[in-house]
């Protein structure tokens, strides 16, 4: 943990109780910095949307889950306070993979958020809509149409307008989880620059399948197998020199163009996984 920290994890296991108990995180602690948009990877069923969602104890929505270990948002740790719930997924706000407009105008899916959380006259209301959707590069195709339904939009649409949602609460941390992988590769596209644009100002955690999108987006990766975490570090350093030989087969099976840097054999370990950096 360093003074960059936004959020961290400490030791963190959440299990999946039924028939068959399942430990969807064992025991992973890792720090998210400031400002900095940090990619999570990882074969599907590790644990990714698990632990995105441990950041804002939205797995609770799960009657299932139990968790053991604790979450630090700064130096409030997140399961063990007296803040009420809403407000610290108002800090840690979340965009989910498939976009859904709430039914209610565009400007209201906008403001709906501040409206609960804040005491704001219509002209700040405005100022508030209009601030957002421009953050989110989609005030040039909807300014003229702002009382039409949301779910109007396309949904590429709605995924930037989802994303202006969450962010009109101002949030400190941003959970996105593949938020591109429903779209169109246009939409997927202009998704992407927005966050190109919003990770200089805002702390973004988001999981993707695609490791192109994380070489092109991401400050820092870290790799998660069978709930633990493996890897962790800069994106440069993770896809170029990564130190566990399970990275490299992940990042080789997974990277569409190429990876001629072979990493050297010393840079491959049997350590076991990192649990921390
Ligand atoms: N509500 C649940 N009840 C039981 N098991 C669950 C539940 N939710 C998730 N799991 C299990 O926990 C593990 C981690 O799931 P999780 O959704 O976090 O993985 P993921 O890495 O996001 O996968 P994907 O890439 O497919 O989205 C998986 O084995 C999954 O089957
Ligand atoms: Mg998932």
């Amino acid at each position: 943990m360093t003074d960059d920290t936004a959020i961290r994890t400490d030791d963190l296991e959440v299990t999946y109780t039924g028939n068959r108990d399942v430990t969807a995180l064992d025991g992973v602690s890792v720090a998210f910095d400031e400002n900095k948009l940090t990619a999570i990877i990882g074969p599907s069923g590790c644990g990714k949307s698990t632990l995105l969602k441990s950041l804002n104890r939205l797995h609770e929505i799960q009657p299932n889950a139990e968790i053991d270990g604790e979450v630090y948002l700064g130096d409030e740790a997140i399961y063990d306070t007296d803040e009420p719930l809403p407000e610290i997924r108002r800090r840690v706000g979340y965009v989910p993979q498939t976009p859904t407009a709430l039914p209610l105008s565009i400007y209201n899916n906008v403001a709906y958020g501040a409206k609960i959380h804040g005491d704001y006259s219509r002209a700040e209301l405005d100022d508030l809509v209009e601030r957002y959707l421009r953050k989110v590069n989609l005030w040039d195709e909807v300014k003229d149409r702002l009382e039409d339904p949301g779910a109007e939009l396309s949904t590429g649409q709605i995924q930037r307008l989802c994303l202006a949602r969450s962010l009109a609460v101002e949030p400190e941390v941003l959970l996105c989880d593949e938020v591109t992988s429903a779209l169109d590769p246009i939409s997927a596209e202009q998704v992407e620059e927005t966050l190109e644009n919003l990770k200089e100002e805002y702390t973004i955690v988001m999981v993707t399948h695609s490791m192109d999108q994380a070489k092109r987006l991401a400050d820092d990766v870290i790799f998660l197998y069978l709930g633990e975490l493996v890897e962790a570090s800069d994106t440069r350093s993770f896809f170029e020199n990564p130190q566990h030989e399970r990275t490299r087969e992940f990042v080789k099976g997974h990277t569409a163009v190429d990876y001629d840097d072979e990493p050297s054999e010393e840079a491959a370990t049997d350590e076991p996984p990192v649990a921390s950096r």
